[in-house]
């Protein structure tokens, strides 16, 4: 498409082709193939876990994940507004309710300070969604779901290789997915490790593990087969989507090296451009910067709408930020959400974007993404 900047691109040119090819050569195309094994135990071991449960998709993980970690109908999840529908769904498919809590508007990760408050005899988990490749501030989250006895569920769908650094946890740099009882990844095209569709499962309980795998493969039993003591789904990862994860993952410490390159890059150029807010790293945080995310200041009088379809006509794609749980029309008709007020998500639902940010991306292509997007909003200065 010319000199179009797309807002993401994978990068497949390791051994993509050559492990695909194998899986192609053997005939093992399903979910029995050696591809899966090697890639679960690959990704776990990155994160200083036993091997993951993979699965079809990150929505599937991150149900699957609930479901392990005993989630009920009547129970309360906790959830930030500012995410992907998947979150909710997750919960809702249990039977259980999602609190949600409002963001931080520096990060747009869950506000740990509004958690506490959301406490009810009901809730089980707290979902720490990790943004745009920037963590949530964990030792907190940790601190309440001690206190309360709650389990901690991280979505690091968005975060492949982000570090959190935890006093609570000795003081140390611990890879986001690592810090809470579980956590859901999801391997879609625009993540850092792809694999297509694809997801995983993460815990170092093995008794969570082992309710995943089972979950993910219909509840057979394992001594019997086709008899079923429990309901389950079929959210199988097959070899040739685990071939290509495990080539992904063998260079995953090149991606993030390269996110962080760009991102830097992207900070300095955007930090140039008046009334554009953008993630700063936290002290405690190694943001991957899976997208380069702006919100832009509503003194503009501009909102994302406009300025991401001037940046278009420069040929240059981005994609809106979410819109908040609480103002999903299907949630609210199932009563699902609850009339609070969410000011940070809906400020961000109004006025922020993401820009290009693929792994083929390079800083000359990041100067005209800049150019263009000062271009676009200087009329109002
Ligand atoms: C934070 C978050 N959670 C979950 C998902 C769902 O993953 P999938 O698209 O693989 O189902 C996504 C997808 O992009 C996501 O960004």
């Amino acid at each position: 498409m010319g000199d179009f900047i797309p807002v993401n691109e994978p990068l497949l040119d390791g051994n993509e082709k050559r492990y695909l090819s194998e899986c192609i050569d053997s005939g093992w195309v399903s979910s029995d193939g050696p591809f899966v094994k090697k890639f679960e135990k690959a990704f776990g071991a990155y994160l200083g876990l036993p091997p993951g449960v993979s699965v079809c998709n990150g929505t599937a993980a991150l149900e699957t994940a609930l479901h392990a970690l005993g989630v009920q109908p009547g129970d309360e999840v906790i959830v930030p507004s500012f995410t992907i529908i998947s979150c909710a769904l997750a919960a809702i498919r249990l039977g259980a309710r999602c609190v949600l809590v409002d963001i931080d508007p520096e990060t747009w990760c869950m506000n740990v300070n509004d958690i506490e408050r959301k406490i009810t005899s009901h809730t089980k988990v707290i979902m720490a969604v990790h943004i745009y490749g920037h963590p949530v501030e964990m030792d907190p989250v940790m601190e309440i779901a001690e206190k309360y006895s709650l389990k901690i569920l991280e979505d690091a769908a968005e975060v492949h290789g982000a570090e959190y650094f935890s006093r609570k946890r000795g003081s140390r740099w611990l890879r986001c997915g690592s810090l809470g009882d579980a956590a859901a990844f999801s391997f879609y095209a625009n993540k850092i490790v792809t694999t297509g569709e694809g997801g995983m499962v993460l815990s170092r309980d093995p008794d969570v593990l082992e309710k995943a795998a089972s979950y993910r493969n219909l509840c057979f039993k394992p001594e019997k087969r086709f008899y079923h003591e429990e309901i389950g789904y079929n959210f199988r990862m097959t070899n040739l989507q685990a071939a290509v994860g495990l080539a992904q993952l063998e260079r995953i410490n090149e991606f993030v090296a390269i996110k962080r390159r760009l991102g830097e890059y992207y900070q300095r150029r955007l930090s140039e451009i008046p009334c554009l807010h953008f993630q700063k790293e936290k002290p405690w945080a190694k943001s991957v910067y899976w997208m380069y995310a702006v919100e832009l200041n509503p003194t503009l009088e501009l909102t994302a709408e406009v300025v991401m379809a001037r940046l278009r006509e420069r040929k240059i794609d981005t994609r809106p930020f979410f819109l908040g749980l609480h103002a999903q029309p299907v949630l609210r008709e199932l009563g699902m959400v609850h009339a609070e007020n969410f000011p940070h998500t809906d400020a961000a639902s109004r006025y922020g974007f993401y820009l290009p940010s693929g792994l083929t991306l390079t800083e000359s292509k990041i100067d005209l993404v800049c150019k263009a997007l000062a271009d676009s909003v200087k009329d109002r200065f």
